[in-house]
């Protein structure tokens, strides 16, 4: 197998780490790309320091560097030194509800900082493959649209044809997307526009619940992994509208990292797919409490806030059958029960950070 020089941009987040690691142990040369800036929109929960140390210490080739993805002149140095097979861009920031506060630091981060990762990528090294971490928040809350009906612990989907869930045909345009969906679907689009009119290796993936027990999980980002922190730490987690039952399909890093090996093998140029845990890794708030509650055996202390989160999905589940019709070796290898698990016992050796609430 060939010798491969990856770039991960955040790469002590939780898919930029898995990356790391997965590219890493394939003897790859792994150049990570990440400033940190977790801990400035989340604080110190936020941080990632201790994900990074991790890393050094369980990896051979791996060469982290402190860029900020906004700065293009110094993306350009890294491109100009190292000549990459494949860019996995992963630094974001990431939360719906977070980017109200801070509108131009997300769009700058989010949408420019995409376009400097794929400009750079033009110039210097146009054959490599590029994957764009994107997020079903482009479809903004044009998913709300799908009838469903409510269960005793969850919505699900009305009707047989939403069965298998929400595939990229649905629109993203006049829909309520949060500031952070307009910035990922700025960047989303930019993204395939490099893939078509450049007809560059861009694969974009629209994340649902992307997990895992590297996450450095807050309230605003990181729903199990923060939900699990709660848990263990006896604080409260707050459940907002939709009496928990809004569903989310969730997706180990793990898998996520393999379906981006896949498309990097064999890219399709300009290519979007959704990816997420899909049906059978799909939960609601209230019942992801009662499976964490069974597996870290503590009762979660929670409270009922009436207000939903803006623009929340009140169910969203991925539709998995685009990426395996092109990638039909990829499969789903972690259950929400081993995910869960992975996550708690994560939870127990992390460093304390005691939540907010
Ligand atoms: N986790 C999810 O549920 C989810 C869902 C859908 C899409 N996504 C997308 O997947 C990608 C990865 O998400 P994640 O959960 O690993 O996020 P994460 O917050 O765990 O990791 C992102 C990393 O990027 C770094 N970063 C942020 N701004 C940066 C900047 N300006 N320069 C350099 N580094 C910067 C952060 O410090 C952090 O370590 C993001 O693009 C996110 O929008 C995530």
């Amino acid at each position: 197998m060939k010798r491969k020089t990856i770039l991960v941009t955040g790469s002590s987040g939780l898919i930029g780490s898995e990356a790391v690691e997965y590219f890493d142990r394939q003897d790859h040369v792994v150049i990570g790309m990440d400033n940190n800036m977790r801990r400035v929109f989340f604080g110190p929960p936020g941080d990632t320091t201790w994900n990074l140390e991790r890393l050094r210490a369980v990896t051979r080739n791996f060469v982290p560097c402190d860029i900020d993805i906004r700065d293009a002149m110094r993306i350009r140095e890294i491109f100009k030194k190292h000549r990459f097979d494949l860019i996995v861009h992963c630094a974001a920031q990431p939360s719906h509800d977070k980017a109200r506060d801070i509108p131009t630091l997300d769009f700058e981060v989010n949408a420019l900082g995409t376009v400097n990762l794929l400009e750079a990528t033009r110039q210097h090294c146009p054959e490599a493959a590029f994957v764009f971490l994107s997020t079903n928040k482009v479809y903004g809350d044009a998913p709300n649209e799908i009838p469903m009906e409510e269960l005793a612990t969850r919505y699900d989907y009305a009707r047989p044809e939403h069965f298998a869930g929400v595939d990229e045909t649905c629109r993203i345009d006049r829909t309520l997307h949060s500031l952070f969906g307009a910035s990922k679907a700025a960047a989303d689009i930019v993204a395939q526009e490099y893939g078509r009119y450049f007809n560059m290796n861009v694969g974009v993936f629209r994340g649902g619940c992307l997990t895992g027990p590297s996450h450095s999980g807050v309230e605003l980002h990181g729903f199990l992994s923060y939900l699990a922190k709660v848990a263990l730490s006896g604080a409260t987690y707050s459940v907002f509208g939709y009496q928990g039952k809004q569903v989310r399909d969730n997706i180990h890093s793990y898998d996520v990292v393999r379906a981006i090996d896949e498309f990097s093998e064999n890219p399709r140029p300009g290519e979007v797919y959704n990816l997420g845990g899909g049906r059978a890794n799909s939960v609601s708030i209230r019942e992801a409490i009662s499976r964490i509650e069974q597996i870290a055996g503590c009762k979660v202390s929670w409270r009922y806030v009436a207000e939903a989160r803006k623009g929340d999905h009140v169910c969203y589940i991925s539709n998995l059958t685009k990426f395996k019709s092109h990638y039909p070796r990829w499969e789903i290898t972690r259950n929400l029960d081993v995910i869960l698990e992975e996550i708690v016992a994560a939870q127990r050796t992390q460093p304390a950070q005691t939540p907010a609430h």
